[in-house]
This record gives structure tokens, sequence and C-alpha cells, in this order.
């Protein structure tokens, strides 16, 4: 079971504070009553009524379950209410509202008190779970169907205690590489080792490109337009090209990013796409080569690719250079988030794997 960072303690302070501003700027000058549901809201409920700037009265309920008639059945019950609260203004105050099971008892047990007026307030609701359509008057951060801890709110009875809020991981670990590496360093012959070895999927940034362009996309006739004179494809381009790759293998164990990304821009843009599969990149991966074994390599490669940019000298050597340009920011991005690992790219290939897999093995 993986958490990760979700909310953190200070958007939570920031959010109760507007909640009780709200609150307390839509009362007149009469008392309310806060009722926060146990056992979840006792934090919510304690951190909100210190920033109520006005006089409050606060109680708590609690609900109860029974087994029902039927041993499989649980009934619920909201317990605890012995105060009146005849003509008062009352709010409840929830941790959280999810499938609006709990609302719909507290609605319940309120119809037999004449109280002025019901109002809810939660501090976490999740829009696509709620199937009740009792109004919520006040909701402090809607969130998506996904487990939640902290603030109150526990796994097995566990994490209430955190100040702030953590999501539950549901995807499997993935295994997401950035294989990195000026044109030659053999990029493309290790992706295919490295894919059958970790059962990953290889997304070379050129292949799909050059399927795009085989394919004739309104893509594909944009980024071969850049492609023929040596430069690289626009970032918008080929994140869009990318972002479809990555959805066609939804249930990937991760990735293989080759020639992928070349900037900063295309880097975030990146961990933006993995983060909406609760992921991550796991390691830059680069192979060093010299700049002079590179350009053999392509020439050599260009005789029997039949890619153009293969076969011309300056060209290559122009290609190298706008890598080295473009892409070095990209080494301080990962390095600085411990993922950056250069790998000695001369050698034979088994070698060369070799070297990869020490570093694979280690994420
Ligand atoms: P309801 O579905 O709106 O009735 O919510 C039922 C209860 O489930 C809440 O009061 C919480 O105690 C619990 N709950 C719902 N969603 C979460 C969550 O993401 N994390 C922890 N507890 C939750
Ligand atoms: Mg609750």
């Amino acid at each position: 079971m993986h958490f990760k960072p979700f909310i953190s303690e200070e958007e939570i302070q920031d959010t109760v504070a507007r909640m009780a501003e709200e609150i307390a700027n839509d009362l007149s000058d009469e008392i309310p009553v806060f009722i926060g549901i146990l056992n979840g809201s006792f934090m919510f409920v304690s951190d909100f009524v210190k920033k109520f700037p006005k006089p409050c009265e606060i109680t708590f309920i609690k609900l109860a379950s029974y087994e029902g008639l039927k041993s499989t059945e649980d009934i619920q019950r909201l317990i605890g209410l012995t105060q009146d609260l005849t003509d008062r203004t009352v709010i409840i105050l929830e941790d959280i509202i999810d499938s609006g099971k709990t609302l719909a008892e507290v609605h319940r047990i309120f119809k037999k008190e004449n109280v002025k007026e019901l109002r809810i307030a939660t501090l976490f609701h999740k829009p696509e779970a709620y199937k009740k359509d009792f109004k919520l008057h006040y909701v402090g951060i809607e969130i998506p169907n996904k487990f939640i801890v902290g603030y109150g709110l526990d796994f097995d009875g566990l994490g209430r205690d955190y100040p702030a809020v953590y999501q539950l991981k549901t995807t499997q670990h993935m295994t997401n590489i950035v294989l990195f590496g000026p044109p030659g360093a053999g990029k493309g012959t290790q992706a295919t080792f490295l894919k059958e070895k970790y059962d990953l999927e290889h997304i070379s940034t050129g292949d799909v490109f050059r399927s795009n362009i085989n394919n004739e996309t309104a893509l594909g006739m944009l980024a071969k337009s850049y492609m023929d004179k040596g430069e690289l494809v626009p970032d918008k381009v080929t994140i869009d090209m990318l972002a479809a790759e990555v959805e066609k293998n939804a249930d990937a164990k991760g990735f293989i990013f080759d020639g992928f990304p070349r900037t900063d821009a295309q880097a975030k843009a990146l961990d933006g796409l993995l983060e909406g599969k609760d992921s991550d990149i796991s390691a830059m991966i680069a192979l060093e080569v010299d700049d002079e074994i590179l350009v053999e390599r392509v020439l050599e490669r260009g005789k029997t690719s039949g890619r153009a940019d293969d076969a011309d000298e300056s060209i290559i050597r122009n290609r190298i250079q706008e890598y080295y340009k473009k892409t070095a920011p990209l080494k301080d991005y990962y390095s600085a988030q411990n993922k950056y690992f250069g790998v000695d790219g001369v050698g034979s290939i088994d070698e060369i794997t070799e070297r990869l897999s020490k570093v694979i093995d280690k994420l």
C-alpha cells in the first residue's frame, strides 16, 4: 500500500480559515451550534472553531454500526444528540462527504429536531462518489474519487493524526526510464534489450514521428518539416504525440522514453502525464559517447536506415550540437531529483546493457 502527499498542511489550514470566514459572514449575530461527526471530523472541528471569529457552541455526534436483522446487513445510526436544538442554527461539520450515506442519516435525525436551519459544511468532498441530492452549503476542497488519509481520516484506524492529507496510490508501481544520449549513442539498440528484460513499453519519439509521417497525420506533416532540417520538433507537437502513445499502453509496467524529453518544458509535461497515472520518472539514464564515434556510427547507420538525416555529416553534427545545447538543462533537472545516471556507452552491446541493468536493478 502506497500513499503519496496530496494536500499540504498549509492548504488545509488556508481552506479551513476561508470556510470559517465565509460561514461567519453568512450568519447574523445569533450563536450557531457546530456539530462535528466523529471520529473523522475532530481535527477539522478543532481547527475550524479556533479560526471562527464569533462565539459558538460545539458538540459532537457519532455514527454507530449495529448488526441488522440479516447478519450481513450493517445499519448505521447517529448517536449522541442530547441537546435541545429548537430554533437554533445548526451547522454540521464533516471531514469528508463521500457517497452521502452519512449525510442522509444526519438529515433523518434532524427531521425530528425543530431547528431553525440546518447547514452542511464539509472540508473534503468527492463529487464523483456523491449519490444524494442534499445541498452541501460549504465545501472546502473537491477531490477525485480516491481514498485519502490524514487530518482526521483513517486507513484501517491509522493516520488520523497526520496534519496533512495523503492519497492512496491505486496503480501498480511503474519503472519509467528516460534513455538519454546524443544521436548514435545506441539508445534504440539498448531500449530493445531493456524492453524485453524488464517488460517495458519502448516509446521512441523518432519512431512515433516517423509513423505519424508515414500515415501523413497533421502532426506528422508538421514534425517532418522540422526533422528534415535537423531541428527539434516543437514541444506541443511532440507532447501531443507522446500522450497518445502512453494512453495506448494504459496497463504497461513502465515505459522507456527514448528521444524524449529534450527540453525542460517537455520534462515537466512528461511529469504531468505520469502523475495522471499515479507515477513518475524513475530515472534518466544517459549513454555517454564521444562526438567523433557518434558521427561515425550515424553515417554507418545511414547506409542502411534510409533516413535522410543520417546520411549528411553536417546535419549529423548539427543534431549533436543541438542535442548538447538544448538538453543540458535536463541533466540538471533530473540530477536535482537524484534521478540522473551516466553510463559509458562505448563497448559491446552486451556490456552496455549490463551497465544499464545495474542502474535499473537499483531503482
Ligand atoms: P459517506 O459515504 O459520505 O457516508 O462517507 C462515509 C465515511 O467514510 C466518511 O465519514 C469517512 O469516515 C469515510 N470515508 C469516505 N471517504 C474516505 C477517504 O477517502 N478516506 C478515509 N475515510 C473516508
Ligand atoms: Mg466522517
